[in-house]
């Protein structure tokens, strides 16, 4: 009979079906950092507090340094026979320097040990996606500094609604990436406790010190109670969350600068570095990227569904169900970190075409507001105003020009409290930098939102 880590009360050997359907060895190895980082502090707590010898630690952590280099370098082959990466890497220590290694899983289960290691590697990667949504941001705001006087139709339902400037419209997108750093930099703080200790479920009679593994991990400190650290996956799932409102946030932009670059836009073109050709329609140039990152979302948002169905109405503590917490984790990060390090670079590259955007300001009666709020100031009600400007764009549709191109004379015919002032008032320059309010779209304001973000940047 074939030995494994746990068949002391065995008397026949695994099923094949099962070793394979059991094991998480070819999806968890990619956790071989954390957990040897785990067990190096376990080992070096159980030696403080006279549990292993010094000498056993040193041992230890020599052969665990030694696996270390034999995963990096390729020349340790993972086998399903060793289940997962925690017995991977004991089983491997252990065949290194004999009987000292039989004695690292002292006061520790595999189901603390896998939740330290998950949730280390969710504060590493909430780190690196931090840093790569600031780089974002700040290709963002670098597109903003050259556009805050590009006029651009702003739109609601997708109609032509104000002239707002191309700055305004993309920091609209700083605001949120930078909302989704934030989301991740809380999630960080509230998670970062160390599960290390909490053995199986109940804590263990061991004389352990859970401070000091908490502290060696970077936690802050240990969690609160053995029986939640060991069932908690909180932590996963508000990876899972984050990276999903990430996703709404890069799917809003993609699909945003797919319209952007087609003929009918054509407000921006896209980089051939980031563009794709059709195998039939030479003329073809596509925004292949844009289109990823939008479908991607699902991918994300459907990792989200996944753990949060596997979570649901789960017994405490630890069930093997939650071996599936992983993958999902896995490809929700990797996607994110891909993706926005792609977004960056063809945000970087694109081409902003400021003539077509100034074009696309002439249809659409952008400044209908501002006649009417021009008159407002005159004294006359909102609601009256509302229809006046109403009737100028009824005419200037007739003519078959813009708002913005009525003279004086045929505004003064719908009106005649109307004088030349209201020629100013609806040139979308004046539209644009009139709208001062605080996060408006005028250039001072867009200025002191560029200065918010390059303050967040800084920081
Ligand atoms: N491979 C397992 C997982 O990822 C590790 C924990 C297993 N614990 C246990 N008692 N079977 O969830």
């Amino acid at each position: 009979m074939k030995q494994k880590m746990w068949d002391g009360r065995f008397e026949e050997s695994s099923s094949e079906l099962l070793e394979e359907f059991n094991a998480s060895i070819f999806f968890d190895n990619k956790l071989f950092k954390e957990d040897i980082k785990g067990s190096i502090a376990h080992a070096k707590m159980l030696s403080s507090v006279g549990i292993i010898t010094d000498e056993e630690y040193e041992a230890i952590k020599k052969g665990l340094h030694q696996v270390l280099g034999e995963i990096e370098s390729g020349e340790f082959k993972f086998d399903i026979s060793q289940e997962d990466i925690h017995m991977a890497v004991e089983g491997r220590l252990t065949e290194i320097i004999g009987e000292a290694g039989k004695k690292l899983h002292t006061a520790r289960s595999r189901n603390d040990q896998v939740a330290t290691d998950f949730r280390l590697y969710c504060q590493n990667q909430n780190q690196n996606l931090r840093a790569l949504i600031k780089n974002l941001i700040s290709a963002i705001v670098s597109i903003a500094k050259e556009n805050t006087s590009t006029l651009v139709p702003g739109m609601t339902h997708l109609q032509h609604a104000q002239p707002i400037s191309f700055a305004f419209h993309m920091l609209a997108y700083a605001a949120m990436f930078k909302r989704d750093y934030e989301r991740l930099e809380s999630s960080f703080e509230r998670n970062n406790y160390s599960p290390l200790g909490s053995a199986a479920l109940a804590g263990t009679p061991h004389p352990i010190d859970r401070d000091m593994t908490a502290r060696e991990l970077g936690f802050f400190a240990p969690t609160i109670n053995a029986m939640d650290s060991t069932s908690d996956r909180d932590f996963a799932l508000e990876m899972l969350f984050n990276i999903s409102v990430l996703f709404t946030h890069i799917s809003r932009l993609s699909e945003e600068l797919i319209l952007w670059s087609s003929y009918e836009f054509k407000w921006i073109t896209m980089s051939d570095k980031f563009s794709t050709g059709s195998s039939i329609m030479p003329q073809k140039k596509n925004p292949d990227v844009a289109e990823l990152l939008r479908g991607k979302t699902g991918r994300v948002y459907g990792n989200l569904m996944g753990l949060l169905t596997v979570m649901k109405g789960l017994p405490l503590a630890y069930n093997k169900d939650m071996q599936e917490d992983k993958e999902g984790v896995f490809d929700s990060v990797e996607t994110a970190s891909a993706s926005l390090v792609i977004l960056t670079e063809m945000l970087k590259s694109m081409k902003i075409e400021k003539e077509n955007m100034l074009r696309a300001c002439e249809i659409g009666h952008l400044t209908a507001t501002d006649l009417a709020d021009y008159l407002v100031k005159k004294g006359v009600p909102f609601r009256e105003t509302h229809h006046i400007s109403g009737r100028a764009v009824a005419l200037a549709e007739k003519k078959g020009v813009d708002l913005s191109k009525l003279s004086l004379e045929e505004l003064k015919g719908i009106d005649n409290r109307i004088d030349e002032g209201a020629l100013e008032v609806l040139k979308h320059i004046n539209s644009m930098n009139a709208r001062r309010s605080y996060g408006g779209t005028s250039e001072e304001s867009v200025r002191a939102q560029i200065a918010y973000f390059e303050e967040f940047l800084r920081s």
